[in-house]
């Protein structure tokens, strides 16, 4: 498949969300509480393109189909995107622009602790996503900065977890995709440096 089909389809897919969103909210049918929809709603699909994006590299290992890593960015930016759009929805909706309220509900609860520090570890990654930003870096510094995508992972299925109240078989449903993902890495790259 053409790469510039590939990167439409991600667009696409990417943008669907928010347009079912915007659909069901022009609608007024976004359940009896739209903030809360919205905010799972948001949330739930920055976990899945972050999970996305970490299932780039060991799908072009397994398959040897390379071509995929064109639209890693694009899904980051996804994740990003969503991730900014659930943060804002708590920041504006819930704490009302204030600054010590948003503080004080990262000190007081832990799931929204884990939720900040994976939020604040995305920016960086979100800001030095760009071939400007890469070249500025240099190839080795841009990648060990991106390797803090495997924090971020961890951070936020915390804040999954950490979150629910009763019912974790989703949270842990993402922990076990998460541990396979890095897992893969580990045992890949522990073979590679055996066979060399
Ligand atoms: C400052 C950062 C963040 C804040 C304040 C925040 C806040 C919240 C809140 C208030 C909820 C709903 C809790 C409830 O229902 O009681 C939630 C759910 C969730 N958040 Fe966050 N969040 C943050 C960052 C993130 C990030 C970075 C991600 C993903 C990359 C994320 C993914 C999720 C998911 C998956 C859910 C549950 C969705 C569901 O139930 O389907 N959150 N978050």
């Amino acid at each position: 498949m053409k790469t510039g089909v590939i990167k439409t389809l991600v667009l696409l897919a990417g943008l669907l969300p928010l347009a079912w969103v915007a659909y069901w909210g022009y609608q007024g049918d976004l359940t009896a509480n739209p903030i809360e929809y919205i905010t799972h709603h948001t949330g739930w699909f920055s976990l899945l393109f972050l999970m996305l994006t970490l299932s780039v590299t060991p799908l072009r290992r397994l398959t040897g189909w390379h071509k995929v890593i064109q639209v890693r960015r694009m899904l980051g930016l996804f994740a990003a995107f969503y991730a900014i759009l659930h943060f804002s929805i708590w920041f504006v909706l819930d704490k009302f622009f204030s600054v010590p309220d948003m503080v004080a509900d990262v000190v007081k609860r832990p799931f929204i602790t884990a939720g900040m520090v994976g939020f604040a570890l995305m920016l960086p990654l979100t800001i030095t996503s760009t071939a400007g930003m890469i070249r500025r870096l240099g190839g080795r510094r841009w990648q060990q900065l991106h390797r803090l995508i495997y924090v971020i992972g961890i951070a936020v299925v915390l804040h999954f977890w950490w979150l629910v109240k009763s019912d974790v078989r989703e949270p842990q449903r993402w922990a076990v995709v998460l541990a396979c993902l890095l897992g893969f890495r580990a045992w890949w790259n522990w073979r590679t440096k055996s066979s060399s």
